[in-house]
């Protein structure tokens, strides 16, 4: 708490130009700003995180209040988001705010696979996170085009299939230090089993046909395909997760699951063979029976799973979490079936689709609306993704901010709170605060005309 007091004295003094002195002061009676907590966070953050807060400012004083470090983070940028100046000073409003959020999951997946993003993009996005009080990160850290981390037991992991571009423990252990200090947790994706051939390139022995496998190059749905018949294969991945359970400390751990397109299944009499002798149906069921192995492994190492909407399936526990990106009808689906979920449909970065879009799109909309007050409580909140197709470290930020802001506020708000102007009116706000911060998203695109143009002074190309 000591760093975010210090952080927010660094950024007022950005704010308004004015030297303050970055040293929190212990005594309350003597602070601008008094901070209670009323207790301590919890040792790995969790979606049962309290993340309310109060904040008081009145002439004489300010005071902020929260039961939890998390609380108090979040107060902490309201009060910097109601820094007003006019000719002679800056100043706060007198404020009666008592604010907690609607969901607990709040996210944004980031796609690092397609294309690499470096640290210090992912830093300056958990910094754009808190500003708007997000508290999930998705890394999507695997998929067709390359693999993303650092495994000490499998190597070839990030030698054959990255081209040297994937995050060390060291640097992931960073990176969710930072995000924890910002009450952002960290949820890593390794999907599986379709949308592998990284993996497959570097152990072409996990794949459903022989290899070699080498990294796609280009977009879309691809035949490599994890072998879910091979004990070797859960013997891997029983060691794989192990280690990553480590190095990842959130409850929950992202498999995956989408779009499998199950060629390599039907063209192997092996895994036919096998189907027969389980009595699976087809390969939505051999499908399920790898996510059900997957899932003790995964509870073995302490974990809890969540997959996208195409792993939703009776016989798996109800501790697992759909993540739905089909449709509204998924999410629905899957609570009526008593598992918790979180929506992604119609929060997708890279369709392009305006700020309004996504704002008007509601976790309890469509056909969530019909649910029971039970099956609503399942509904855990949103997440913002940013497919990493086209996008690279020039523009992703102008790709994600300041429209995730929109569904930001979406999942933190009343619903009753959908006035598009006004939210119009507040997005150009936070957009500017958002470049006060140090986010890249106004800045690069027009260092990429430039640079693409040749010409200096943008404003002049017609
Ligand atoms: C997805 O967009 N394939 C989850």
């Amino acid at each position: 708490m000591p760093a975010a007091a210090v952080r927010l004295l660094r950024r007022l003094q950005r704010k308004t130009g004015i030297p303050l002195s970055t040293d929190p002061i212990a005594d309350p009676k003597k602070a601008t700003l008094e901070i209670h907590c009323a207790g301590p966070g919890e040792p790995v953050q969790s979606l049962r995180a309290d993340e309310s807060y109060t904040l008081d400012v009145t002439e004489q004083s300010a005071r902020l209040a929260a039961p939890s470090p998390i609380g108090i983070l979040r107060g902490m940028e309201t009060f910097l988001q109601l820094i007003r100046t006019d000719d002679k000073s800056f100043f706060v409003p007198a404020v009666q705010v008592k604010d907690e959020p609607r969901f607990c999951w709040r996210g944004l997946l980031i796609d690092v696979s397609r294309h690499w993003e470096p640290a210090e993009i992912i830093k300056r996005n958990l910094d754009a996170m808190a500003a708007v009080k997000m508290n999930v990160l998705h890394w999507h850290l695997s998929d067709d085009q390359g693999f993303r981390v650092e495994s000490r037991r499998f190597p070839k992991l990030q030698l054959a299939a990255s081209e040297g571009n994937y995050y060390t423990q060291q640097e992931v252990r960073e990176i969710i230090d930072y995000a924890r200090d910002r009450g952002i947790r960290i949820i890593p994706e390794f999907d599986m089993p379709g949308h592998t051939t990284a993996w497959l390139a570097a152990y072409p022995e996990l794949a459903s046909a022989p290899g070699p496998y080498a990294i796609e190059r280009a977009w879309g749905v691809f035949d490599p395909c994890m072998d879910p018949t091979s004990g070797k294969l859960y013997d891997f991945l029983n060691s794989f997760i192990d280690e990553m359970a480590g190095l990842f400390p959130d409850e929950y751990f992202h498999i995956g699951g989408d779009e499998v397109n199950f060629r390599q299944w039907n063209a192997s009499s092996r895994i036919r063979a096998f189907k027969m002798q389980k009595n699976l149906p087809d390969n939505a069921a051999l499908q399920a029976y790898l996510n059900q192995r997957l899932q003790q492994i995964l509870e073995k190492h302490r974990k809890k799973m969540i997959g996208w909407d195409e792993i939703l399936h009776p016989d798996l526990p109800k501790s697992v979490v759909v993540q739905s990106w089909r449709g509204h009808s998924y999410l629905a689906r899957s609570a009526r079936q008593g598992y918790a979920g979180v929506l992604s449909y119609g929060y997708y970065l890279d369709q392009m689709r305006p700020a309004s879009f996504h704002y008007d799109n509601d976790p309890l909309g469509k056909e969530a609306a019909s649910l029971a007050d039970q099956e609503k409580s399942l509904v855990l909140g949103g997440e913002a993704c940013m497919w990493g197709e086209f996008v690279n470290p020039d523009n992703i930020e102008s790709r994600i901010w300041p429209r995730t802001a929109a569904i930001a506020e979406r999942l933190w708000s009343p619903r009753e709170i959908s006035d598009v102007q006004d939210m119009y009116r507040r997005l150009d706000f936070v957009n500017g605060e958002l470049d006060a911060l140090g986010l890249m998203h106004r800045a690069n695109p027009m260092k990429m005309l430039q640079r693409m143009s040749g010409v200096e002074n943008i404003a002049s190309l017609k």
